[in-house]
């Protein structure tokens, strides 16, 4: 039995990859025997089956419930709070509030840049959904009625809930100091009035962008429990020890004493990067009680609380010469976080900075507090706005100039980074041919020409669209640590603190795990996201975690293959150099007869696990890694309903390597999902007028496209530029470049369909069959 070999390695065709001399940089992969390939996720089963456990899915004993009391107010003050009731609900076993000295922890708003501390229960609530007191009670039914039957006496005050409003003389302070959140923030480079001047053509045009919510699948929540002085959190993060950080700065706990746990997780989008109060309340909760706290918010609280994609108010001027060349840029941006520093315009001008060739540009952000939710980073932060304003221009400049949209951009593509200090190059720049390839396999002239031929004159138009877009982080970086453990019998364990948010990640890292020391998938299993068992890492997020793990990874494999050709070389009495991997065993490339299976190597037998670990190795110096995509759509409009259909959709995208070709084209079809929201159905609507509440928060109001609303025909063409640069794996990040252009690809489209520029969001029918019917007037 003990000598029986399981067949865990793959014996056919291409070879194990070289193993570099410890010290070397492992070459790229060449041909791949199951990296880029199309295989089944590493845990299909475990989602699809309900087998997977999720944080809802945690049930400890004696588990208590928590829910939260929410100010129902856009802006208001707790004058008092009256919980007699409540508290002798049955099944209560806590109550908390800023009345109550348990209540009474501190809370910062924002981050890097620009902070504002506050309380976890702070008396002057600005926003709604703010929190207000919170109940652990046996079921999570009790919680609720408690929660409902508390009282408060609140203050109610006058609200702001437009930003384009919030720095007018007489509009409600959010604080103190009054709305605005910072000086206006301006980037210059070149000179924007002479780009102007030597421009044939200038146009200006002001977009909008409506503030879009995340509305993962999964709500937020966690599971709090406390043995002791030590601290248990399962939540649903991107970040476990984000998580661990936070809750021990704010409860004055040693990192030690919290350990964080996030296995699963059902879409994050970035509003899972960082801890809500929620988790907080529960860990006191849980304190308090003695019990284990689960918190579990519902949608609705999502929606009013954890984050969203601001709205943008754009102004692009740009000036462009009769052959293409932009001569100069001027964009301005008034946007806002919400009631806090969230970053309200951060992101918004980089695609404007930095995407086309441009000398001259000028760049000014203005953000300012309005009586809402906080936002928080949202797959790809601000991006996708500045493309809506970028894209849309390009647009028209190649319609002023008479050229192809396509051609236009062509001309001013840049191979190194405009906007960064010293211009760095990057190290590759895939636009050209993500436009190339990707008209070509669109079919982006035979369409123009055929619809061109048909005439376009009946109720129902077709039009197709393009855009691209460059994503600003992206590449990856250090620190990352990485454990494989070799077991006696050639299976693996791979440690790693990274999340899997569920873009694949495990997934991945096996396939990196399978590609170095060939063994089957099966034969791997993951252990991840858990500060109490797994390495540190970061958040994942920034479509850096493919780019930022996978050479970790790599290196760890690259590690036990050392120490195992070593162990082999003192076993076959042979130069270690001459000695190369062959599916299940070492064999010597002088001397065939000189070979030994993995599992029989004595060292592994003495030891019974050889442990590699891996680091994150620096990213090059003096460049930079970024992604870059174009899409392209069709589209049919209505115009007697003013309802757009889109049919096809193809997106061409540079992000370096294809690690898994399933994964990849998940990201593909899910930013692009995403970007249709965006461009057609998605809005957070404030009652401006009486209450400033929202009024979509829920999913029957607030739409996001279905799979009746994505087109039939999707395409994801991997622009495949070998990266040999970025980092050991070539992979560049793919998750949020992915929604960038979209938006902008649907709204050219229906330019091209209906000669109607539409440039605020979103494209509903509403809008549409206003905008269609002044075209009729004016036509
Ligand atoms: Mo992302 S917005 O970094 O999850």
């Amino acid at each position: 039995m003990a000598d029986q070999e399981k067949d865990l390695y793959y014996v056919e065709g291409i070879p194990i990859p070289e193993t570099p001399l410890p010290g070397e940089r492992p070459k790229p992969w060449k041909a791949t025997r199951i990296i880029g390939k199309a295989v089944p996720r590493v845990d299909a089963y475990e989602r699809v089956s309900g087998s997977a456990v999720y944080t809802a899915d945690i049930v400890l004993p004696n588990m208590l419930y928590g829910a939260i009391l929410r100010c129902p107010h856009a802006n208001a003050r707790v004058k008092k709070i009256d919980s007699g009731r409540a508290k002798k609900m049955p099944g209560v076993h806590a109550l908390i509030s800023s009345d109550t000295p348990e209540g009474d922890v501190p809370w910062t708003y924002g981050g890097r840049g620009s902070k504002f501390k506050t309380k976890i229960f702070d008396p002057l609530c600005r926003f709604e959904g703010e929190t207000v007191a919170a109940v652990a009670a046996k079921t999570p039914y009790q919680a609720w009625d408690a929660v409902r039957a508390i009282n408060v006496d609140y203050e109610v005050l006058p609200f702001v809930s437009d930003e384009r409003s919030a720095l007018n003389k007489g509009a409600p302070a959010v604080h103190k100091k009054g709305n605005r959140l910072m000086r206006p923030q301006v980037y210059k480079r070149g000179d924007v009035a002479q780009g102007f001047a030597d421009a044939d053509v200038v146009l200006e045009q002001n977009y909008r962008t409506e503030c879009e919510v995340h509305t993962p699948m999964e709500p937020h929540g966690c599971v709090a429990n406390w043995e002791g002085d030590h601290l248990t959190i399962w939540e649903s993060t991107q970040g476990v020890y984000r998580v661990q950080s936070s809750v021990a700065d704010i409860l004055g706990l040693p990192l030690s004493k919290v350990r964080v746990i996030g296995h699963y997780m059902g879409g994050a989008f970035g509003s899972k990067l960082q801890p809500g109060k929620y988790t907080i309340i529960a860990a006191i909760l849980a304190r308090i009680t003695g019990r284990p706290v689960k918190m579990i918010l519902s949608r609705e609280e999502t929606y009013l609380a954890t984050g969203n994609r601001p709205p943008a108010n754009m102004t692009l001027k740009a000036g462009i010469k009769k052959d293409g060349t932009l001569t100069a840029l001027d964009f301005t941006c008034v946007g806002t976080g919400g009631a806090y520093p969230a970053g309200g315009t951060s992101g918004v001008d980089w695609q404007v900075r930095d995407l086309y060739t441009c000398p001259n540009v000028r760049t000014t952000s203005t953000d300012v507090y309005i009586n809402a939710g906080p936002a928080r980073p949202f797959r790809a932060p601000g991006h996708p706005q500045g493309s809506w304003a970028l894209e849309h221009m390009m647009d028209a400049l190649a319609k002023a100039i008479n050229t192809d949209p396509v051609d236009l951009r062509l001309k001013n593509i840049p191979l190194y980074s405009q906007a960064r200090d010293g211009q760095p190059p990057y190290t590759t720049t895939g636009l050209k041919a993500c436009l190339e390839e990707g008209a070509r396999a669109f079919g982006w002239k035979k369409a123009r020409e055929r619809i061109a031929k048909a005439g376009n004159e009946g109720p129902l138009r077709r039009g197709v669209g393009m855009a691209s877009g460059l994503w600003r982080a992206g590449g990856g970086r250090p620190p990352s640590t990485i454990i494989l453990k070799l077991f006696s019998d050639g299976s693996v364990n791979l440690n790693m603190g990274a999340s899997d948010i569920g873009t694949g990640t495990k997934t991945v890292m096996a396939l990196v795990v399978a590609e170095e020391l060939g063994v089957k998938l099966e034969a791997i299993h993951i252990e991840h996201a858990d500060t109490g068992t797994t390495q540190y890492a970061t958040s994942s997020g920034g479509s850096k975690t493919v780019p930022t793990e996978s050479p970790a990874v790599r290196a760890a494999a690259v590690s036990v293959k050392q120490q195992l050709l070593e162990i082999a070389a003192g076993d076959l009495k042979v130069d270690q150099a001459t000695l190369s991997f062959e599916g299940g065993s070492i064999v010597s490339r002088n001397d065939p007869s000189k070979k030994v299976r993995i599992t029989k190597l004595s060292g592994l037998r003495k030891r019974g696990v050889v442990v590699g670990i891996g680091y994150r190795g620096p990213n090059p110096e003096g460049k930079v890694t970024n992604p870059f995509a174009t899409q392209f759509c069709e589209v049919e409009v209505d115009t007697r309903t003013g309802e757009v259909r889109i049919l096809r959709f193809l997106g061409a995208h540079d992000s370096g390597r294809v690690m898994s070709r399933l994964t990849y084209d998940n990201q593909v079809f899910g930013g692009i999902t995403m970007g249709i929201g965006f461009a057609l159905t998605e809005a957070r609507i404030l009652d401006g007028n009486h209450t400033g509440k929202m009024v979509n928060r829920n999913w029957y109001d607030y739409k996001i496209p279905t799979a009746l609303d994505v087109p039939e025909s999707m395409v994801s063409l991997p622009i495949e530029i070998n990266d040999t640069e970025a980092n050991t794996t070539g992979a560049k990040g793919l998750g949020e470049p992915v929604t960038i252009p979209t938006a902008a690809a649907v709204a050219n489209a229906i330019y091209h369909a209906t000669g109607i520029r539409v440039t605020t969001t979103p494209i509903n029918p509403v809008q549409l069959c206003r905008l269609l019917a002044e075209q009729r007037k004016e036509g």
